[in-house]
């Protein structure tokens, strides 16, 4: 396992994180403790340290297994993100949301599940609509500066939100997000508009999250096995099933799972990307970490780019067709090297 520095910090993750969404049988899926167990083994074995938990995951389960595996080991190695925004099983009005009550009582409460004094990256998990992005990002530079969490990160949120909360964070001294998570996968590739460019200017790490599709690019389905996504899914119609049809004849080729092509996919978008993979079983977390190690060549990412590319919509449409074939900068567009 290689490891990536962590958006502008000196963090350093494994290339691959672990999701952790499926520790726990709530729900009527998932992995139980023993098995969860063994998943953190394999992969802290194969050198992952990059956790991804949320106070709400299994209701608390999942935090709670992970806090007993780390008193059993060492705490130190672990890079453990958490979540706040969702409601957990407290009922009361500012027990949900981005609001400042809610994040410290949140913390608080998935520190003592978690058994650790700190978290070392803290999500806001969805866009409430509601707070203002100011009151998030003191509140986040509080608790770092309390020592409660060490960085702060943006999960499912609008990128101008994100850049304004960026930007005020810098003008403030306070603490900017490094990470974003967003939904991105070869089903999934609508945060290429906007989210991922403002990921790119703010030099923001992109965590993406359900990077197989909820197990759909694994290609389990179209083999008839069963999982988790149902078959009236979103994730299972006629567009998903030709784009898991193309990753699994491109990992034909090159002789691998089809998980690794899904994986990778993600890592090889010419942006910072750790994705967030999922496993309920031990085997699927030993197929997954070897993702790592698979090329992708030019011709298997046009033949991937083909079948699930997106319209990027309105500007980003008109502005890459008239810069690049209507030449209305002049001709010397296509000789200026772009700032990465
Ligand atoms: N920020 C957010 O809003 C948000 C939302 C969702 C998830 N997340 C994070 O992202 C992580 C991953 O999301 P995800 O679990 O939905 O998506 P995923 O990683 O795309 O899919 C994981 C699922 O695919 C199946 N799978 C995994 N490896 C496989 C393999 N090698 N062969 C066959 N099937 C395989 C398993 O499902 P079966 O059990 O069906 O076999 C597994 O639970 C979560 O754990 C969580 O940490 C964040």
């Amino acid at each position: 396992m290689n490891y990536k520095l962590l958006g502008r910090s000196g963090l350093k993750v494994s290339e691959l994180c672990l999701g952790t969404m499926g520790f726990g049988t709530e729900a009527g899926w998932g992995a139980d403790k023993d098995t969860s167990f063994a998943i953190l083994d394999a992969f802290t074995k194969a050198g992952g340290n990059f956790l991804d938990a949320a106070n709400i995951y299994k209701l608390g389960t999942s935090e709670k297994i992970i806090g007993e595996y780390m008193s059993n080991h060492d705490r130190d190695y672990f890079v453990v993100a958490t979540k706040y925004s969702l409601k957990d099983n407290i009922s009361n009005p500012n027990a949900s949301g981005n609001n400042r009550k809610n994040m410290m009582r949140s913390v608080e409460e998935s520190l003592k599940r978690l058994k650790t004094d700190f978290i070392d990256v803290l999500y806001l998990h969805i866009w409430d609509d509601l707070t203002p992005i100011d009151e998030v990002l003191r509140g986040l530079d509080d608790l770092i500066r309390q020592g409660k969490v060490n960085y702060a990160a943006i999960s499912d949120t609008p990128a101008w939100m994100i850049a304004k909360g960026n930007t005020m964070a810098e003008l403030m001294g306070w603490s900017q997000f490094i990470a974003l998570q967003v939904e991105y996968s070869l089903l999934q590739r609508t945060p290429e508009r906007d989210l991922i460019p403002m990921a790119r200017h703010f030099g923001m790490t992109v965590t993406p999250w359900a990077p197989m599709g909820g197990g759909v690019l694994s290609g389990k389905y179209l083999r008839g096995e069963q999982g988790r996504v149902k078959a009236e899914s979103n994730r299972r119609n006629d567009r998903s099933t030709k784009i898991a049809e193309a990753v699994v004849a491109v990992a034909d080729e090159l002789g691998v799972p089809a998980s690794h092509v899904a994986l990778q996919w993600t890592m090889s978008q010419g942006f910072s990307s750790i994705p967030i993979a999922g496993a309920t079983k031990v085997s699927q977390l030993e197929e997954n970490m070897k993702a790592v190690d698979v090329k992708l060549s030019a011709e298997h990412l046009q033949k991937l780019d083909e079948v699930s590319k997106i319209d990027l919509g309105f500007p980003g449409e008109f502005f890459r067709e008239a810069a690049v074939k209507e030449n209305v900068f002049g001709g010397f567009y296509a000789r200026i090297e772009k700032r990465k």
